[in-house]
């Protein structure tokens, strides 16, 4: 019968019999699969394992804080933190056309993880949160699955450090990845993250990436989750929500005066397989709420609007 306890067990044994007493290390992502692969692999090997963890300056608000919190306090793992905010926004300096954004961002990744990783002596080891339905999309090598892999499991890495792979997540659904992180003790704002991709806020910022405009983002995206889940309505599963930053000026009037500012357009869906979706039907109150909470919190922003488009035609992600 499958159980978490079982599965635990036999990774950390397996775990312990590849690697023996050679370092490893690990990229947290703050996501969950990364999450539960380091647990487990912490279980095993304890302080053999490093953790490195970049701030790119497009993680929403409060992670970098909650992941620190969670892996380096409560945790009591090795935990490497690179603030590389600055690097990522001056090399994506005047850079708005999506396909190249997501490039310069998935190599400045790779250039910031290289050097942590080789600031390390005597790694032999690279740990990776793969999960069976990422083995077989690459296998299929379908272009959705690609473009995941290529940041989420940061592609391209091992060989180019030259590491050899732990994967005990291999076998494992996301569903059973999930019972098993319960099992560790991880919280439920971990087990249960949605989906986030790889590049963050900076394909969900259209337009010039500032860090006030990131910071914008930032406070709407967290006003909008924030309602979602005091209605209930933040469901981890199968539904995405967030803000977009739109690179739009709207007229608006505030107590007396005229404003001129940007707009944010909000966007929730339900998917079964983030191959399709659909766009979710918010309650109108909730939508007003958030809408007002919006436009009088958050600085630059007097518009907002919801989209209102299935996948397909449009994608889930805006850029
Ligand atoms: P789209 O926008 O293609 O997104 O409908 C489908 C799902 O994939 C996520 N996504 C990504 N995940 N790295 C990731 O790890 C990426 O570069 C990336 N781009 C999109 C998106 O959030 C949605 O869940």
């Amino acid at each position: 019968k499958w159980t978490p306890l079982a599965v635990i067990e036999n990774a950390i044994e397996a775990i312990r019999a590849q690697v023996g007493d050679e370092k490893v290390i690990l990229g947290l992502s703050g996501g969950v699969d990364s999450a539960v692969a380091g647990t487990l692999i912490h279980r095993a090997i304890g302080d053999q394992l490093t953790s490195i963890f970049v701030n790119t300056g497009f993680l929403r608000k409060n992670e970098p804080e909650s992941v620190l919190a969670v892996f380096r306090d409560e945790m009591g793992m090795n935990v490497i933190y690179n603030n590389a905010t600055e690097r990522f926004l001056d090399a994506l300096q005047g850079k708005t056309e999506p396909e190249q954004k997501r490039k310069i961002i998935g190599n400045e990744f790779i250039e910031v993880f290289k050097e942590e990783a080789n600031a390390l002596e005597g790694v032999r080891f690279l740990a990776q949160g793969t999960i069976y339905p990422d083995v077989i999309e690459s296998a299929s090598g379908s272009k959705t699955a690609h473009v995941i892999k290529s940041h989420h499991n940061v592609g391209g890495l091992p060989e180019q450090l030259g590491f050899e792979l732990v994967e005990p997540l291999r076998d494992l659904f996301k569903d059973e990845v999930r019972k098993v992180g319960t099992a560790l003790g991880l919280p439920d704002h971990i087990v249960w993250r949605q989906p986030f991709p790889g590049p963050g806020l900076a394909i969900r910022c259209l337009g010039d990436l500032t860090w006030d405009r990131l910071e914008t983002l930032r406070e709407a995206d967290a006003i909008f989750l924030e309602e979602l889940e005091k209605a209930g309505l933040l469901v981890g599963d199968t539904a995405q929500c967030f803000a977009v930053l739109l690179p739009v000026k709207a007229v608006g009037v505030m107590g007396d005066l005229r404003t001129y500012e940007e707009v944010i357009a909000l966007r929730a869906v339900q998917t079964q397989d983030f191959m399709t979706a659909d766009w979710v039907r918010l309650p109108y109150d909730l939508l007003a709420q958030v809408s007002s909470h919006i436009v009088n919190k958050v600085k630059g922003v007097n518009r907002v609007v919801y989209d209102v488009t299935s996948k397909p035609p449009g994608t889930i992600e805006w850029e």
